[in-house]
């Protein structure tokens, strides 16, 4: 290397400042904060959270968040968070997309909730909502108290306007908003529609590789967090809440996006599920699912997942003397799957991009009819690709209970158990 391009410095990851001398050096909260600020801190974990575990961020803002008018409800029925009541089929369960809305609707009016377990004063479970709008949101802010979000763009790109920046997100990349933070979400497409988890349990987090090693599945330099960015304007605005599972509004005479400057460890991200280094069998057989996590909620007990988010992405199937479409089972775990883009290797038909399927605790499902029959005569010698498609799934610990809305969903498709009533029965024991 040169003396000419060597270059000394230091970069400190989680600081940002959209005006240059903002983040005060060497303390969190002084007397006072350059440029006439207010200095708030924003906790994502108990004060007394392990070290490892710890997420908070200090915010150096024109108006402190306290200031807005009083809550009162929001009426938005299709988002809630009531899991609880009654039996729960165990039948298998598909959807087709949520239809695009037929009058003017922005993302927080447009959120439509599927299922979910848990629940929001318990700090465990899911919720799982998909969306589907046509208007950006003017003039009203978005926070969530139950839970973080984790947001996935089946169609249209999103620009989410947080507190902490702006995120652009397109189908195949992700971003989640950690519970609390405010935001706005625009369209960039003019119609988006995709899916939400929300989570109530621990944060998402990269899981522990194992004997994979120190590289492999989503590799922590993808993820991005964004720079400060602020907007210093006053008007009538509302911000919308969803607390306790219910949404509320409050009149907000100012952009609640006035973050100059910000440090700490608990911000959205964004990741873009291509850059995923997708493992799998080159000898024989399937391994679990869980080859594919990218994040995951971690429960009270170890190994065991509040919610795990795992795709399904472009791949080779090379394994030998094998059923190389997932095989039929049955799990512990239930399963909500989704698809963001093109075909999922499992299912020949009925399973679209904006779909959704459900297969719950103990309850049989795989491949179609047409699948395993395809997949069981094929030819081994030669490997296969899988390209263009991206599938995923919210598999979580406890049972994941379906919404009224959506079990009586016009979109539903009753007939799913059907794709499976093809299967013949080969069963030849040797005579004598
Ligand atoms: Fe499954």
């Amino acid at each position: 290397m040169s003396s000419d391009n060597y270059q000394t410095g230091f970069a400190n990851h989680f600081a940002t400042e959209a005006v240059a001398g903002t983040l005060p050096e060497g303390r969190n909260s002084p007397q006072r904060v350059a440029h006439g600020l207010y200095a708030e801190q924003l906790s994502g974990t108990a004060f007394t959270a392990p070290r490892a575990e710890n997420r908070r961020s200090w915010l150096y803002r024109i108006r402190p968040a306290a200031m807005h008018g009083p809550f009162a409800p929001y009426a938005q029925h299709h988002l809630h968070s009531d899991f609880s009541a009654g039996p729960v089929s165990p039948d298998q369960m598909r959807w087709s997309p949520l239809p695009m809305p037929e009058t003017p609707t922005d993302f927080v009016d447009g959120l439509y909730t599927m299922a979910g377990n848990g629940a929001p004063e318990g700090q465990h479970g899911v919720g799982i909502h998909l969306y589907a709008a046509n208007r950006s949101m003017q003039g009203r802010y978005f926070y969530d108290a139950d839970g973080e979000l984790l947001i996935v763009p089946q169609q249209g790109s999103l620009r989410i306007a947080t507190e902490f920046g702006v995120i652009d997100v397109e189908p195949q990349q992700i971003a989640v908003i950690p519970r609390g933070v405010r935001f706005l979400v625009e369209l960039l497409d003019g119609e988006a529609r995709g899916y939400v988890c929300e989570n109530f349990g621990a944060q998402l987090r990269l899981p522990d590789l194992g004997p994979i090693g120190s590289n492999g599945l989503a590799n922590p330099r993808d993820f991005e967090t964004p720079v400060a960015a602020y907007e210093d304007v006053e008007g009538e605005f509302e911000l919308i809440a969803k607390f306790q599972g219910h949404l509320w509004r409050a009149d907000i005479g100012h952009s609640p996006l006035d973050v100059v400057g910000w440090h700490g460890n608990y911000a959205p991200y964004r990741y873009d599920l291509r850059r995923f280094n997708t493992i799998g069998s080159i000898s024989y057989d399937h391994p679990d699912p869980s080859i594919f996590l990218v994040l995951t909620s971690p429960s009270d007990t170890p190994g065991v997942g509040n919610m795990d988010f795992v795709i399904f992405p472009p791949r080779w199937l090379v394994a030998q003397d094998t059923f190389r479409p997932p095989w039929f089972h049955r799990n512990i775990a239930s399963e909500f799957m989704g698809l963001i883009h093109g075909v999922y290797d499992a299912k020949a038909e009925g399973f679209a991009p904006g779909g959704a399927s459900l297969h719950n605790c103990m309850t049989g499902h795989g491949p179609d009819a047409a699948t395993f029959e395809k997949a069981s005569n094929a030819d081994l010698t030669k490997p296969d690709v899988i390209t263009g498609t991206m599938a995923f799934m919210f598999e979580t610990r406890a049972v994941i209970r379906p919404t009224r809305q959506a079990t009586e969903a016009p979109h539903r498709q009753r007939d799913y158990q059907a794709c499976w009533a093809g299967l013949r029965k080969h069963f030849a024991p040797p005579q004598g």
